[in-house]
């Protein structure tokens, strides 16, 4: 698969938990997955968080201590790397972890929220800390429950009119290590195809999904050579 596009075009790689699990982090849907672990209703969403938040705040913590110890990898980087030639390159991710901004990418959209940010059940409340949560902690303000600053099932994903205009106006989309059975971002690559971009799945095994190109592979091997090849024409 040979691409050229010019350097100003924009590019959106939107990126799941497969991207992570090279740098340690589990993902939610192969073998020994979180969701095989745990049950989705038990601790991701609002009800679960209402009727037993010291489970959902264990859970959590158990992934923020996960986090502090893991590093970004070869996946991330190469995105850094991709952006000095292509500027108008975002990363939209479903991933409440920090590697990207830790490998120095930047216009990262995080949707789902975010492992490090804590917030107010009630007020506007909001903080971002990586320190172990052992117990409920209350909000200083209003003294009421904090919960983790991550999008729940039921819950609106952040930044939507951001990533719509992304999605709307990108020239090439990249998928990179997710399945694509969580919406609305399982529906941004068929979006993207159908405003005129050039789509790219990378994943570990194929998903289903209307891409025109799929590069079968893990992603800290796959993501660096890919974007290495993209080539410029400004012609
Ligand atoms: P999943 O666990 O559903 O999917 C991860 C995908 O990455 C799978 O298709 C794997 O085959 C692939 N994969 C695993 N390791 C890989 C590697 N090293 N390189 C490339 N691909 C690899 O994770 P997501 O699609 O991110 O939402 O899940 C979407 C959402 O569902 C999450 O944001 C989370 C979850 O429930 C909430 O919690 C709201």
């Amino acid at each position: 698969m040979e691409i050229a596009i010019r350097s100003s075009d924009t590019v959106a790689l939107l990126t799941g938990a497969g991207i992570s699990a090279e740098s340690g982090l589990k993902t939610f849907r192969d073998a020994g997955g979180l969701w095989e672990q745990y049950r989705i209703e038990d601790v991701a969403t609002p009800e679960a968080f209402n009727n037993d938040p010291e489970l959902v705040w264990s859970f959590y913590n158990q992934r923020r201590q996960q986090l502090a110890l893991s590093a970004p990898n070869a996946a991330h980087y190469a995105i850094t790397e991709f952006r000095h030639r292509f500027p108008n390159t975002y990363v939209i991710t479903q991933n409440v972890d920090d590697l990207h901004e830790r490998a120095g990418n930047v216009n990262v959209i995080h949707m789902h929220g975010s492992l490090s940010g804590i917030k107010c059940t009630k007020c506007s409340y909001r903080r971002i800390d990586l320190e172990p949560v052992n117990s409920v902690p209350l909000c200083p303000q209003c003294s009421s429950r904090l919960r983790p600053d991550i999008v729940w099932f039921s819950e609106m994903p952040y930044h939507m009119d951001s990533i719509m205009n992304i999605i709307n106006i990108c020239r090439l989309f990249i998928s990179i290590g997710t399945s694509g059975t969580v919406y609305p971002a399982a529906h941004f690559i068929e979006i993207a195809s159908g405003r005129g971009a050039l789509t790219v799945l990378i994943n570990k095994e194929y998903v289903h999904c209307s891409s025109e190109h799929f590069i079968e592979g893990s992603a800290a091997e796959t993501l660096p050579v890919f974007l290495r090849s993209i080539g410029v024409n400004n012609g």
